[in-house]
């Protein structure tokens, strides 16, 4: 069956238009009944949908300044001349390699502008209050206002905009969506883990590992000695390591800035440490830096690259530019 149970179609209109029992019937005429069956159910439930997307596209407060890049876009993009079915939109080969390589966030929003929406459930399946809810990886100073949703946190919320400037590809570097299973195909292209569609290894870790204190001649994990270094990471790191963050998808300078206030730590910490979903760190590039004791290599960084990966250089920048 060419449709996921769970692959739903974005709410977005050209979608609903577009996907009509006809199609559904030329692109797989064993299916006939079944897919129109299908196509029924989608429609129903786009009608179910209907109220969300309504306030999604009325004028409120809170979403304006998300929905506004994404609806210019889908008016700009060349893709937003409508896709033949939701099942040729589903394997657009932008979606792959090389194509993804080179798509502009505007090209993707042209049918994925729902994942920008803000969309968090006012309370969890079990009934507690997204409002009063407060999550381990939400303790940090640098926390800003409502819940939302994992998109907009690196995309859209101002933390984000001032210290990062992530793209669609950043993190989606494209898988097949027919199987998802790693090395069970001659079509396998090696990128992704089971079920995943980004690489949580090369990308999450990145700024969600541990710290690696250890290596910093630190005595005890940040958070119990953080005070005595006035949370302030620079207080070393002014000397060493300092050349870091040139890669396209941060800010360099702004983390640096934001780093150097009271109680900047928490900002370098955030994502050293301070929101780790991993018991592990990630191996970073070691850059060589002004005033480095070249003349030894610690057995820790023996196998460390000394370079970004390529696809990160700033020279390298493809696509839209972040505002
Ligand atoms: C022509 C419309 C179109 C464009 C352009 C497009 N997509 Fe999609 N995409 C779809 C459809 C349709 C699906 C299947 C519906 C779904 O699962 O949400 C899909 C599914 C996905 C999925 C889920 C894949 C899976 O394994 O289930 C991801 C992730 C995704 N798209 C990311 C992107 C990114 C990133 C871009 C830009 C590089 C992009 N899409 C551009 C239409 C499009
Ligand atoms: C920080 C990394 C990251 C960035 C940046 C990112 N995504 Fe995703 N995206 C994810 C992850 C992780 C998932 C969930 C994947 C999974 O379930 O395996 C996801 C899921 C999706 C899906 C599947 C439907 C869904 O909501 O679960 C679509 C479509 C999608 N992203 C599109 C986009 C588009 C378009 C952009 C750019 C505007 C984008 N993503 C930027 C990491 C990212
Ligand atoms: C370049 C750094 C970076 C990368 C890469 C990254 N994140 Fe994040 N992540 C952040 C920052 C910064 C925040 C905090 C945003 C905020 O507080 O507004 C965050 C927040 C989160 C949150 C909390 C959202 C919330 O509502 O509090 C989750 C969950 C998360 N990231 C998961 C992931 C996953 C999964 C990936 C890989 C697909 C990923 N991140 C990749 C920097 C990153
Ligand atoms: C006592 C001084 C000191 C303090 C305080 C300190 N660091 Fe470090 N840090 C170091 C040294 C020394 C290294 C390793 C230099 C080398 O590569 O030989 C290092 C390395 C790192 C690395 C690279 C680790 C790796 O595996 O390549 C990161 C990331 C880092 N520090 C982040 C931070 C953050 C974030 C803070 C504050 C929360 C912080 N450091 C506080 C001294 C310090
Ligand atoms: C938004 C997330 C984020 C913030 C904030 C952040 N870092 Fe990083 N840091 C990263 C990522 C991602 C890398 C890897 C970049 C690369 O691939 O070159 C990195 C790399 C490093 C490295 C390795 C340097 C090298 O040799 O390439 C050091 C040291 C470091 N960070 C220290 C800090 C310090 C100190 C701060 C605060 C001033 C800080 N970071 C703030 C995400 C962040």
């Amino acid at each position: 069956m060419p449709y996921r149970a769970d692959g739903f179609p974005p709410s977005h209109e050209s979608f609903q238009i577009n996907n009509n029992a006809m199609n559904a019937r030329t692109l797989c005429p064993r299916l006939g009944w079944m897919a129109a069956a299908w196509v029924i159910t989608l429609t129903l439930m786009a009608c179910s949908d209907a109220p969300d997307d309504a306030s999604a596209s009325a004028p409120s407060e809170s979403i304006t300044a998300a929905s506004a890049p994404a609806s210019a876009a889908s008016a700009a993009a060349p893709v937003a001349t409508r896709p033949v079915s939701y099942h040729a939109a589903r394997y657009d080969p932008i979606h792959f390699k090389p194509a993804i390589e080179q798509a502009s966030d505007q090209q993707c929003l042209a049918c994925h502008a729902e994942v920008l929406q803000p969309a968090v459930r006012k309370t969890s399946i079990a009934g507690v209050a997204a409002a009063d809810a407060k999550a381990w990886y939400q303790a940090l100073s640098t926390y800003q206002g409502a819940q939302d949703t994992f998109h907009r946190r690196h995309l859209e919320t101002p933390l984000a905009r001032q210290l990062m400037r992530m793209k669609c590809n950043t993190c989606h570097q494209g898988n097949d969506p027919r199987d998802e299973a790693p090395g069970t195909s001659a079509s396998f292209t090696g990128q992704q883990t089971l079920r995943k569609m980004v690489s949580a290894e090369s990308m999450c870790l990145r700024c969600h590992g541990t710290m690696n204190w250890p290596v910093m001649t630190l005595p005890e994990p940040w958070p119990k000695i953080k005070d005595s270094f006035q949370n302030n990471c620079l207080m070393c790191h002014t000397v060493f390591r300092t050349n870091r963050h040139q890669v396209n998808y941060l800010n360099a300078e702004a983390i640096e800035e934001a780093a150097a206030k009271p109680n900047g730590g928490d900002v370098c910490y955030g994502c050293h440490g301070g929101r780790a979903w991993y018991r592990i760190n990630f191996p970073y590039p070691r850059h060589p830096w002004p005033g480095m004791d070249t003349s030894t290599t610690p057995d820790w960084a023996k196998d460390r690259p000394t370079e970004s990966e390529i696809r990160f250089l700033i020279a390298t920048t493809t696509g839209d530019e972040k505002k």
